[in-house]
């Protein structure tokens, strides 16, 4: 039996663009902006990894992604969801548990990538390396829209003056 190969449907992927990067800034609350900058650059990289097989631009958005799930992701779980279970307290279900759960699972494909990124052979990238890196830009596109139209523009409204301005501390504190 011919192995099973899943095939992606990305035809709703969109590239990133600035003017609608300065649109959502617009919706959200400065103290969350460093936030959204983040989220564009990382996007822009995720269409170059969209483009096609290219050792390079794989290991920049392998190093990148590394880079953002120590920092980036970890502050919105410690800095923003913790805040907004002022607001929001279930952590089963809801916004914080999806929130978390979808971080997990890119971080679980960051992992996979790495390890088949690490010992492919450059002349002779395989299909199932390609797929996963499609998969992983895939899922960090889908996951960033969701914030950047959704739950930013939201927690911008739900949060409170003071637990805005006590998140922009705590990411400007050095680690
Ligand atoms: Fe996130
Ligand atoms: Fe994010």
């Amino acid at each position: 039996m011919a192995k099973y190969q899943p095939r992606l449907d990305l035809t709703d992927w969109k590239r990133t663009s600035a003017q609608e990067v300065d649109k959502i800034m617009a919706i959200v609350a400065p103290e969350l902006h460093s936030f959204i900058e983040e989220h564009a650059s990382l996007s822009r990289l995720m269409d170059r990894v969209r483009e096609g097989y290219d050792a390079e631009i794989y290991r920049e958005a392998l190093n990148q992604i590394g880079h953002e799930l120590e920092h980036h992701f970890l502050f919105e779980e410690k800095y923003i969801l913790s805040r907004l279970e002022n607001h929001i307290p279930e952590t089963e279900v809801g916004p914080i548990a999806k929130l978390k759960s979808e971080h997990d699972v890119i971080r679980k494909h960051h992992r996979e990538a790495l390890d088949m990124f690490e010992g492919h052979d450059p002349e002779n990238p395989s299909q199932e390396l390609i797929q996963k890196m499609g998969l992983l830009a895939y899922l960090l596109k889908k996951h960033i829209e969701k914030e950047d139209h959704y739950l930013f523009p939201l927690f911008s409204v739900i949060l409170t003056e003071d637990e805005k301005k006590a998140i922009a501390r705590d990411v400007n504190r050095p680690l």
